[in-house]
């Protein structure tokens, strides 16, 4: 079998079965996102304590990649705290933009890879970057709530 082929059994089986779907009830973390080139969208759920991503799901519809990509995202990141979280989303953005490469000898980024496909695709890097950006929305609204909180108690 070829990279090219395993590449894409593994956004096949995310798609066809992804990982981490579903709500969770008052979040601390939640954003809808929008891709305004083909009317998708998605809505991601994240519960913090201490400072971590304690449980993530996301709700959407979507081409594979997008759908394939929010379910390795969402598998990725539960556990991570928010900065390290924040620091991923970053690396991800460089990598399926083409500004940096994926990692080749990498087991966490090794899933992520079967998507560097989309890097010559414009379009299809909105696809792939969908969830990665609704939860970078998701974690600003969140610190800004918090710090708003902080100083209300001023
Ligand atoms: Fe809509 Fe990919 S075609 S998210």
């Amino acid at each position: 079998m070829s990279i090219e082929d395993l590449y894409s059994e593994i956004v096949l089986e995310h798609y066809k079965e992804p990982h981490n779907v579903g709500e969770i009830q008052s979040p601390e973390i939640f954003a809808k996102g929008f891709n305004e080139s083909c009317g998708d969208d998605i809505k991601i759920f994240a519960r913090v304590k201490d400072n971590k991503i304690e449980d993530i799901k996301f709700l959407g519809k979507g081409c594979a990649i997008s759908q394939s990509s929010a379910s390795m995202m969402t598998d990725l990141l539960k556990g991570k705290s928010i900065n390290e979280v924040k620091e991923f989303i970053k690396a991800f953005n460089k990598k399926i933009t083409g500004e940096e490469n994926f990692p080749e000898d990498s087991d966490e980024w090794f899933e992520l890879s079967a998507l560097k496909g989309v890097i010559k695709f414009p379009i299809r890097v909105k696809c792939a970057s969908l969830a990665w950006h609704t939860l970078a929305q998701g974690i600003r609204d969140y610190e800004n709530k918090l710090i708003r909180r902080n100083n209300e108690q001023l």
